[in-house]
């Protein structure tokens, strides 16, 4: 079926509000084709870049997450981490322009400290620039891992001198990094791994999970689109009895 008749099937039935993807498998794309890990992440790059453009254009959802570097990912070798910083920082000064203009408001999730000094100012000219849009709220997860967003949320707990009885579920979400972003509906692991590696944990209670043995530099508009469509046919009770 032509892309355009999957979005107008797509289009007629609720659609997720937040979708958090975990782009897995670029090194094995670029292994399968006797090409270094970093072209694998070069092409992942522009897989992530497509599918913005892609989102912005067809508006199906409001808030998108991209998983782009976890916590645990500085235990790859130098080189590689350097070029993946070096990579996003060049892709949001090239695209800001782009993006910013197609109603794109980006913002950084997770603790930008360790990060290099002009990623972080790249990030930040593009919070600052993209601060009124709403076509597309693009959430780059850099440096996140859900266990830290826990531990942040406690450390804003105790910081705030609250008293274990204060501290409902409600109070707690608001205190979360992902606070101003509503808890994922769907997420959607390219890659093969049926796992969450220590992505959204507390905001990811009651999300659909979707995992693909699509490698992430080959998951296009399509691709989504499926996956949508896969979302669209589950049942969702929050643990109620549907009757
Ligand atoms: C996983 O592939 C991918 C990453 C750790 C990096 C993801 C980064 C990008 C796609 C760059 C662009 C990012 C944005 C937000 C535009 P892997 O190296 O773990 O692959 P493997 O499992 O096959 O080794």
């Amino acid at each position: 079926m032509p892309l355009s008749e999957l979005l107008e099937k797509l289009r007629a039935r609720p659609l997720p509000k937040h979708v958090a993807l975990i782009m897995d498998g670029n090194g094995r794309w670029a292994k399968a084709r006797g090409l270094p890990r970093s072209e694998g992440h070069r092409q992942g790059a522009l897989a992530a870049e497509r599918l913005v453009r892609f989102l912005a254009r067809e508006r199906l959802v409001p808030y998108v997450t991209l998983f782009a570097f976890s916590t645990e990912n500085w235990s790859r070798p130098r080189e590689e981490v350097e070029f993946l910083f070096r990579l996003l920082e060049g892709l949001i000064r090239e695209k800001l322009r782009e993006f910013a203009e197609a109603g794109v408001r980006l913002r950084l999730l997770g603790d930008p400290a360790p990060l290099p000094a002009r990623l972080r100012a790249a990030i930040e000219e593009a919070e600052k620039s993209t601060r009124g849009n709403d076509a597309l709220h693009l959430a780059v997860a850099l440096n996140f891992g859900g266990r830290w967003a826990v531990l942040e949320g406690v450390r804003r707990a105790l910081a705030q001198g609250l008293a274990p009885d204060e501290l409902k579920e409600e109070t707690f979400r608001g205190l979360l990094p992902t606070a101003e972003l509503p808890d994922p509906d769907f997420i959607i692991r390219t890659g093969g791994h049926m796992r969450l590696s220590n992505f959204f944990l507390w905001e990811a209670a009651y999300a659909e999970l979707y995992f693909t043995p699509t490698l992430w530099p080959d998951f296009d508009e399509e691709a989504f689109t499926l996956a949508l469509l896969d979302f669209q046919g589950r049942t969702r009770n929050f643990g109620r009895v549907i009757t």
